[in-house]
């Protein structure tokens, strides 16, 4: 049977990649990764620590904490140690730790193999910061999302607001900037467009419209294989 791709989507913070990555993955019948929630749940895990938070043991931890993820009726599960944390990852407080822990060199490196062996299959699709570049670097497809940061940051607030975290806009976007800066500044794996994503600007896009872009590019791949065997 032929191999399925690997379609990466990486970018910012809020830019809709956790939405537009579950539609295409739930239309392609693919494996929906989400690699910002095995940092969060490392994260998570750091958190509750009852000893020092340093550099060493978060290193140390993120080599023998075990990690797995599922596809349960299309939500995105993440366990650690075989507990699931999928409810208690998705706070601001978690995602800045997340990105705090990101930096580290050696995290990234404990990290890597956990992403590649459920990607490497095929059939995924894969979000994050560093799909592309990094992590499956020769991924059929790839796809940059990004969004004003004004943008990102409301559709943040909208969706803390929904779950009741009280916070302000002012603080999420002041928030967003941090973390922009530190996804895009660390030495190890920075948030950039990798080489041949195609670039997709999701400010004044609906999910539908991007959905169906992205679909379409998709499509065109496989017609592009199926007929290039034929040849
Ligand atoms: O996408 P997210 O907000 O759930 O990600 C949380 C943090 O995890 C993000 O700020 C940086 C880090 N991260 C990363 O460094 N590499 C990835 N592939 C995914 C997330």
């Amino acid at each position: 049977m032929e191999r399925k791709p690997i379609i990466t989507i990486d970018g910012p913070a809020g830019a809709g990649k956790s939405t537009i990555g579950k539609l295409i993955a739930a239309r392609f019948s693919f494996f929906y990764l989400d690699t910002g929630a095995i940092y969060r749940a490392l994260a998570y895990k750091v958190e509750n620590l009852n000893d020092e938070k340093s550099e060493e043991t978060i290193i140390d931890i993120s080599g023998r904490t075990v990690i797995t993820v599922k596809n349960d009726n299309g939500m995105f599960r993440v366990s650690v140690d075989g507990n699931d944390v999928t409810e208690f990852i998705r706070s601001e407080k978690i995602g800045a730790l997340a990105s705090g822990i990101s930096k580290i060199p050696a995290v990234r490196k404990n990290l890597l193999p956990v992403q590649q062996r459920i990607g490497s299959a095929g059939g995924v699709v894969a979000e994050g910061r560093d799909m592309g570049t990094v992590v499956f670097p020769d991924a059929e497809i790839k796809f940059y999302l990004d969004a004003s940061l004004q943008e990102r940051a409301k559709r943040r607030y909208k969706e803390l607001l929904a779950k009741n975290e009280k916070i302000s806009l002012k603080e999420i976007t002041e928030d967003m900037i941090a973390r922009d800066r530190q996804d895009i500044e660390r030495e190890t794996a920075p948030l950039t467009i990798p080489e041949n994503a195609i670039v997709i600007d999701s400010t004044d896009k609906t999910i539908e419209e991007i959905v169906i872009t992205m679909s379409n590019v998709i499509q065109h791949h496989n017609y592009t294989q199926i007929t290039t065997k034929r040849d």
